[in-house]
């Protein structure tokens, strides 16, 4: 009997993994203020690719300019920053691995003094360990939101990665 397969390749929709050791998804607050990947950024990531892990889930990535909790967080909410995150796959890939893209919004669990805005929430209910009351989104903010997580996906698989991982935990706006 067979005690283990983590070291066994498989196949999650068409694409297939060398293994199923998985990096999970973790903020570190490497990349540019503009949402691209610094050197350090991919060097951290590559050096666990090379160490064998099959799938590198990358930290969450912002869907809009104001998404994100911390500043030096992923972006992929124009389509300049696709180019960079070229690279970093490009970079993944070689050294063996595959790479998922989280995305996300914030929503009210981020604030002002990093986005520069107040944050948005489907209600204007403060959350009692941020410092800020949100707005309430209208519905046409809803409508763009959505259509931001569409594009952002779109943006990952153009930059060249194998898939998105959505994070709607900690209070997020999904
Ligand atoms: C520094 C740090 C940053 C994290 N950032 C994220 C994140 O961006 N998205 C996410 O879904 N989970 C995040 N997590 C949670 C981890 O992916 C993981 O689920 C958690 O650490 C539990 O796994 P463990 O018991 O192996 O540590 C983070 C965890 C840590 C320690």
């Amino acid at each position: 009997m067979k005690l283990t397969r983590i070291f066994e390749p498989i196949t999650i929709n068409k694409t297939e993994f060398k293994n199923r050791m998985v990096v999970s998804a973790m903020v570190t607050n490497y990349c540019n203020e503009d949402g691209t990947p610094t050197e350090k950024f991919m060097a951290y990531h590559e050096h666990k690719a090379k160490g064998g892990y099959g799938i590198i889930i990358t930290e969450d990535f912002a869907v809009t300019r104001t998404a994100g909790a911390s500043k030096t967080l992923a972006g992929l909410w124009e389509d300049r920053q696709v180019e960079p995150w070229r690279v970093f796959t490009d970079r993944i890939h070689k050294a063996g691995a595959k790479t998922i893209a989280q995305i996300y919004h914030a929503g009210r669990e981020t604030s002002s003094q990093i986005t520069g805005e107040q944050p948005i929430a489907p209600s204007a209910i403060k959350d009692p360990t941020m410092p800020e009351t949100p707005r309430e989104m209208s519905v046409n903010e809803i409508r763009d939101l959505e259509k931001a997580f569409v594009d952002a996906a779109l943006r990952a698989k153009a930059a060249g990665f194998d898939g998105v991982e959505v994070h709607g935990a900690h209070g997020y706006l999904i």
